[in-house]
């Protein structure tokens, strides 16, 4: 063999070496570790806790100490917190690879929830923004529980008088996930048509109806037990997939939003426009690269085909909090609640989550 084969295959090797080695590594999940003493002088709280990945039996309601506010904190009162499948992705620690933000073997952050609404119990020195009494929502690590902290620059917003507390819970993820796929990712023009694929699910429903309220044509894709529903957001036309199949027909989109990735991008590309976009928002669970193929497929073929393939990654943005509430306050858009859980049975609100069945929001009370 010559000398720059057995390089090449040498370094083919080493590199196979190195991917089985990162896969062990972020594959491997460490057993629960054992709940920490708090220190008795502190002010206590109730806070949904989990310190190992795996099923929602490794989510615990658990007293802890009460955060207090740094000079450019905000300490809110939990009054609402909603659920979203990030919560799940986070407690099981999958797919894989976002263990390595979210900690190798265990969670680096043991706390669960992202989205709520609450009352600002106190605030730091230097915080200008909120005051002791202020009604607000947000997202921030550690929803599910009594108190959440949060610095103030970040995704918190003063809640408007008209939306209620459980209607800004349901909003951060879902909403601005929404909003941001319609608005920056798909530049939705009033007249285009959009195609919302996943119409019934949290995202789904503000999809549809930012959409409408951006003065679109808008179709849903749902079951057929849900059909009523989307029509009743404002879906000019849907698609119930049990019975029929949006890439087999002859529409042509200027948009389609999916939250679900069953149909492949050259179905998707086929009811598009020359010039049309697909956000991916969505797609199939699993671990290793289920959840990868079609980003990477629409990476590796975005270059050669006219229209456009976009991954969305939705941020939590304070601007964005304050228009989508916007859009619940003048009534363009009407959050749907689908379930409602107590603080104490956040197992079985994740549980339900993870069915992929909800109907719009799954709400945490207090
Ligand atoms: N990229 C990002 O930044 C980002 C942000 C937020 C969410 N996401 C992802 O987006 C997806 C949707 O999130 P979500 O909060 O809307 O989830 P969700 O609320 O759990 O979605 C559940 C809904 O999906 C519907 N559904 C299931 N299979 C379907 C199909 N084949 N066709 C049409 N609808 C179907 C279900 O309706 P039926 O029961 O009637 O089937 C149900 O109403 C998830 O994968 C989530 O991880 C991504």
């Amino acid at each position: 063999m010559k000398l720059r084969y057995k390089i090449v295959s040498g370094l083919f090797g080493l590199l196979v070496l190195a991917v089985a080695a990162l896969a062990i590594v972020i594959g491997y999940t460490a057993p629960c570790g054992p709940v920490p003493e708090t220190a008795s002088a502190a002010v206590q709280m109730k806070a949904v806790v989990y310190r190992c990945y795996g099923s929602p039996d490794v989510l615990a309601l658990e007293d802890v100490a009460r955060p207090k506010p740094g000079d450019n904190e905000v300490l809110v009162r939990v009054e609402a917190a909603s659920v979203n499948p990030l919560d799940w992705h986070h407690m099981r620690g999958s797919p894989y690879f976002m263990r390595l933000s979210s900690g190798v073997g265990s969670p680096k952050d043991d706390r669960m929830g992202v989205d709520f609404a609450g009352v600002v119990a106190a605030v730091g020195e230097q915080v200008t923004e909120f005051k002791p009494g202020d009604e607000v929502f947000g997202g921030r690590s550690g929803a599910f529980a009594e108190y959440v902290l949060i610095p103030e620059h970040r995704a918190i917003a003063h809640k408007p008088a008209g939306v209620s507390f459980e209607q800004a819970a349901s909003l951060p993820i879902a909403a601005l996930t929404a909003l941001q796929a319609l608005r920056d990712k798909g530049d939705l023009q009033p007249g285009q048509k959009v195609l919302i694929n996943g119409a019934s699910g949290g995202v789904g429903t503000f999809a549809v109806q930012i959409a409408k309220s951006m003065g679109a044509e808008v179709h849903g894709v749902c079951s057929t037990r849900n059909v009523e529903l989307v029509r009743s957001l404002g879906a000019d036309r849907v698609w119930d997939y049990k019975k029929e199949d949006y890439t087999e027909s002859d529409e042509v989109y200027d948009l389609i939003i999916d939250m679900v990735g069953n149909h492949s991008l050259s179905k998707n590309r086929s009811v598009m426009s020359a010039q049309g976009r697909l956000v991916i928002v969505g797609g199939p669970s699993g671990n290793w690269l289920g959840p990868m193929k079609r980003p990477v497929a629409a990476l590796l073929s975005g270059p050669f085909v006219d229209q456009e393939l976009i991954i969305l990654l939705a941020r939590l943005r304070k601007d964005d909090l304050t228009e989508v509430a916007g859009l619940v306050q003048s009534g363009a858009v009407r959050p749907v609640i689908d379930r409602r859980f107590a603080l104490q049975d956040v197992k079985a609100a994740i549980t339900y989550s993870e069915e992929g069945r909800a109907r719009g929001k799954i709400l945490i009370e207090f």
